[in-house]
C-alpha cells in the first residue's frame, strides 16, 4: 500500500466512527460552521491546532504558515482574518508559535534560502532586529531561538491590532480578543505569552480614526 492510500483508509474509518458516535454530526456541520476561534499557527506538522486544543471539526477556523506570521501584505492571511472576524464573528484570534520553530531558526541563520523563502524569513529577521539587544545577550542558541519565538508571537499579535479589520471590529463589536501563545514540542503544553483585549492601546502610528 502506498503511504497516501493509508490516509484514505484512515479517513474512511474516521468517518464511520464519527457517524456511529453522532449520526447527525456531518449533517449538522455541512449546514453551518460557527467557530469561536481563529487560529494562526505554524505549518509545522507537529503542531496540529485541533489535536493540541482538543477541539472538534467546526470549532476552530485555521490559518497556518511558516512561523505563524501576520504580514500586512499577505492577502491570504488578511482574507482569512476578514472572513473570520466579519462573517464568522470569532470571539478570539490566537497566534500560536512553538518552541524549536524551524522557520525562526532559519531566520536566525545567515544561510541563503533563495528568493521566496528569503523573502518570508525576512519578516522574522525584522522582529529579531527590534529585540536584538535582548536577544544578542542570550548566549545559549536554543534559549535565544525560544525567546525569539515568544517575541515573534507578540509582534504578530501587534500586527493583528494594527489592521483596520481588527480596529473596526473592536470599535463596532468590542471583539475579538487577541492572544499570543507558544506551544512546547517537548511537553505538549501551551504557554500564553500575551493578550490584547478589545480597544487596547496601540502605537498611534497604526491607529485608524475614520473607521
Ligand atoms: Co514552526
Amino acid at each position: 500500500m502506498n503511504a497516501y492510500e493509508k490516509l484514505l483508509l484512515e479517513n474512511k474509518a474516521w468517518s464511520e466512527e464519527m457517524h456511529q458516535e453522532d449520526p447527525e454530526f456531518f449533517k449538522r456541520l455541512s449546514a453551518l460552521q460557527t467557530p469561536e476561534f481563529l487560529w494562526i499557527g505554524c505549518s509545522d506538522s507537529r503542531v496540529p491546532a485541533d489535536k493540541i486544543t482538543g477541539t472538534q471539526p467546526g470549532e476552530i477556523f485555521v490559518h497556518r504558515n511558516i512561523a505563524n506570521m501576520v504580514v500586512h501584505t499577505d492577502v491570504n492571511l488578511l482574507s482569512v482574518l476578514d472572513y473570520a472576524v466579519n462573517y464568522l464573528k470569532v470571539k478570539h484570534v490566537i497566534v500560536c508559535g512553538h518552541y524549536g520553530c524551524g522557520g525562526v531558526k532559519a531566520a536566525m541563520s545567515n544561510q541563503d534560502f533563495k528568493p521566496v523563502l528569503n523573502m518570508w524569513l525576512r519578516n522574522i529577521k525584522d522582529v529579531y532586529h527590534i529585540y536584538k539587544e535582548e536577544l544578542n545577550g542570550i548566549k545559549d542558541d536554543e534559549h535565544r531561538t525560544d525567546r525569539l519565538v515568544e517575541l515573534n508571537v507578540k509582534e504578530q499579535v501587534y500586527h493583528l491590532a494594527q489592521t483596520s479589520i481588527i480596529q473596526r471590529a473592536w470599535k463596532n463589536d468590542n471583539s475579538p480578543h487577541l492572544h499570543g501563545w507558544v506551544y512546547g514540542l517537548k511537553d505538549g503544553l501551551i504557554k500564553p505569552v500575551m493578550e490584547m483585549t478589545p480597544n487596547s492601546p496601540i502605537d498611534p502610528l497604526y491607529h485608524y480614526e475614520d473607521l
